[in-house]
């Protein structure tokens, strides 16, 4: 066999392009990942045969829940392009997800090339993919970490290196907070990263909302296949804003924070499932 015809033999294809459910190293791909699931949800590729199964679950119990992340990652973009716009340079986001179309340093670099981002989730396979992203992005990076061990995150000397606490910082949680479970303190660890914070700094967080039986099915569902998932009324969202001056509109479904086009009444489930708000540190 000649050299050319052994590339073109179907097994060194193989080898030289790795099958469509290729892992990095460390990735378990027989348990689902909320990141993953997310990822899923999103469309994205970034994913395996167990998570696209959960997340299809889910969709059949949320037929638009596309829609819905959808709405999340509009507001994350409108909430992070208004924070770089007011000044701020510095952002944490937690939980931040595997990459996809528009990330928080491409929209807040958008508006301020100087401003500084860093990435945390607990997912290794965040950082895996973070990694290729942001190899040229001095201003940007990813830490692995549980955000629920305030301390761990906020001295990561990855995450030290990028951001000054004496200045203001906008701490993101988006789609976050409803993977903790009420004994294991999201009040606590809200105000463990409050107390860090300067004047002026701010928290934008999103939330599943639950609408009784409406959202029974589906929490259940979280909870049985990713291991965690808590919906929340709004009145209890509202209180991970203890600290801050929860600023206008207040926690509001996500398509109702300060819309950039008319939204339609009444809101349907998939606009009801999240809702979110900003507060700014006195
Ligand atoms: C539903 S996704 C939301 C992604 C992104 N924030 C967004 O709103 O588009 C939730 C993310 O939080 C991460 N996550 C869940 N629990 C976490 C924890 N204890 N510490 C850090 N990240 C966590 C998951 O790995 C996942 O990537």
């Amino acid at each position: 066999m000649s050299q050319d015809q052994a590339a073109q033999h179907p097994l060194a294809r193989a080898v030289k392009e790795p099958p469509a459910d290729w892992s990095p190293q460390g990735i378990d791909t027989t348990v689902p990942s909320i990141a993953r699931v997310y990822d899923a949800i999103l469309g994205g590729k970034d994913n395996f045969p167990v998570d696209r199964a959960v997340a299809e679950e889910l969709m059949r119990l949320a037929p638009r829940g596309r829609q819905s992340a959808l709405y999340n990652r509009a507001l994350l973009g409108r909430g992070v392009r208004l924070m770089a716009q007011q000044g701020i340079r510095q952002f944490i986001d937690l939980g931040s997800g595997l990459p996809t179309a528009s990330n928080t340093h491409q929209m807040a670099q958008s508006v301020a090339p100087d401003a500084r981002v860093v990435y945390v989730d607990n997912d290794p396979i965040v950082l895996a993919h973070g990694r290729a992203l942001l190899a040229e992005n001095d201003h940007t990076t990813v830490v692995t970490a549980d955000f629920r061990e305030p301390e761990q995150v906020l001295d990561h000397p990855d995450l030290t290196a990028l951001i000054d606490f004496d200045q203001p910082v906008a701490l993101l949680l988006f789609a976050v907070v409803h993977h903790i479970e009420d004994d294991e303190d999201p009040q606590g660890i809200l105000a463990a990263y409050r107390d860090r914070l300067a004047s002026g700094s701010h928290l934008f967080l999103t939330h599943f909302v639950t609408h009784g039986e409406e959202t029974a099915e589906l929490e259940k569902v979280m909870l049985a296949d990713l291991g965690r998932g808590r919906f929340r009324t709004l009145a209890e969202i509202t209180t991970f804003f203890d600290g801050f001056d929860l600023l206008e509109p207040g926690v509001v479904y996500n398509p109702l924070w300060r819309p950039e086009e008319p939204v339609a009444d009444p809101l349907t489930l998939t606009e009801r499932l999240v809702a979110g708000g900003l507060g700014r540190k006195p």
